[in-house]
């Protein structure tokens, strides 16, 4: 059975913060921010958006872009790291707002970035399992705004972003194969306290661990294939990571080509033909999370300039805390017209100055509070309007 991504739709935030504005405002200078953590901007969540909205968005692009109908979905995840309520998941107003029907195995998944991947993974097998009368279409949603304190190490690895998907057979993007290599441990590398809206991390320990993930992910896979010819991922045309910040992809390309015996510089060589496109709407959108790796595969995709029709995809997906996934793909025939736009929406996000982001990062505060107010006109697309007798609201 071929099974995989048959429709991969971007939502990102209207606002956008410049790296090196960034850099400028903090005394550092903006090459170690641009180039030594490779990110270009990050996008900015304004206060009627939310990890609901953001999901909302995605999804119904999503939908759009499959030319398939809210009541097929019979299976709707969203995974998320920077949910809303500790109990309604995302995807139950997700459920609401795009008027997906109650024949539905509606749930949210958490673990940190990996959030979204065990969604997809589970969806998969859903799908593989077959069963029942209608056929099985799954809709993923990874959605988080990334936020780390002011004037911390992590607050130029910010950004956010929901990323759809729809899943299902015979798929027109991207056909999953069946071996999953696994890596997960029990570290404290990144972590949010229930009472904290900003996330805390180890930085220098996250990157350690990411990167032991990427090698534990890898033998993991090599170990639970079937086949008994040796895997190697040399074979591979194309490598997607999970991209805290583009610097991270270089860190994971080369550990996992060690693995092959290429020292940094062999993989270096290779890194621009086989990262590269994945890395450039990454670059500017920041740290999407549980998105991050999905927004990676959409980037590679709409922006390779090289025909991608039947390439080999490996792909790596990270979580803090930690778990990981390493698996292969192929990309289905025509997939590269069908998300050609992808990145349409950041040309048109509009640049914030640093006194504008600051004002907003303080006002995030009291989102969850902050009183509902009727919309002035009427809305084009999900937008969070408040709270309303303890319950958010979204018109
Ligand atoms: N010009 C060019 N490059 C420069 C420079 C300059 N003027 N000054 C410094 N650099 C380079 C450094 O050499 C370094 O490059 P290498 O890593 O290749 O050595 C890079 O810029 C970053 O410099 P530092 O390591 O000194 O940066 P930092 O201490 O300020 O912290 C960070 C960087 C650890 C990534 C921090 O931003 C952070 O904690 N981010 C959040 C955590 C994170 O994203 N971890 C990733 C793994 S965990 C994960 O993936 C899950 C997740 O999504 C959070």
């Amino acid at each position: 059975m071929r099974v995989g991504i048959d429709a991969l739709a971007l939502a990102v935030p209207p606002l956008a913060l410049e790296l090196r504005t960034l850099a400028e405002a903090r005394g550092v200078p903006p090459a170690k921010f641009v180039d030594g953590i490779g990110v270009e901007r990050m996008a900015i969540a304004p206060l009627d958006e939310d990890t609901v909205t953001l999901a909302a968005r995605a999804g119904a692009a999503a939908l759009a872009q499959a030319g398939i109908s809210a009541s097929e979905i019979g299976y709707l995840v969203v995974g998320t790291e920077t949910a809303v309520d500790h109990s309604k998941p995302v995807a139950s107003y997700v459920q609401g707002l795009l008027g997906i029907g109650a024949a539905c195995r509606v749930y949210e998944t958490k673990h940190a970035c990996f959030g979204a991947t065990a969604g997809v993974l589970g969806a998969l097998e859903w799908i593989r399992a077959g069963g029942g009368k209608r056929p099985r279409i799954a809709l993923v949603i990874a959605a988080d705004i990334a936020r780390y304190g002011l004037q911390t190490p992590g607050e130029p690895t910010q950004g956010g972003a929901g990323v759809a998907l729809i899943l299902r057979e015979d798929p027109r993007l991207v056909e999953i194969d069946a071996t999953i290599g696994h890596y997960a441990s029990d570290v404290h590398d990144f972590w949010r306290p229930l009472p904290s809206k900003d996330a805390l991390v180890d930085g220098a320990f996250s990157v350690e661990c990411y990167l032991n993930a990427v090698t534990g992910a890898y033998r993991n896979f090599q170990e639970e294939r079937e086949e008994t010819e040796r895997f190697s991922v040399l074979a591979l045309d194309r490598l997607v990571y999970h991209v805290p910040y583009g610097k991270m992809a270089i860190k994971a390309h080369r550990q996992l080509l060690a693995e092959e015996g290429l020292d940094a510089a062999a993989a270096d060589a290779t890194f621009a033909e086989k990262v590269g496109p994945s890395l450039t709407l990454p670059r500017r959108i920041g740290n999407s999370y549980t998105g991050s790796l999905y927004a990676a595969l959409g980037s590679l995709l709409a922006t390779d300039p090289a025909p991608l029709d039947g390439a080999r995809l490996g792909l790596f997906s990270y979580g803090s805390g930690s778990a990981a996934a390493f698996f292969t793909g192929t990309v289905v025939a025509g997939a590269q017209k069908r998300v050609a736009g992808l990145g349409d929406a950041l040309e048109r996000q509009r640049i914030l100055a640093i006194d504008e982001y600051e004002a907003l990062f303080h006002a995030r505060n009291d989102l969850d509070t902050r009183p509902y107010a009727a919309p002035e006109g009427p809305a084009t697309s999900p937008r969070y309007l408040g709270v309303d007798g303890g319950k958010r609201r979204y018109g």
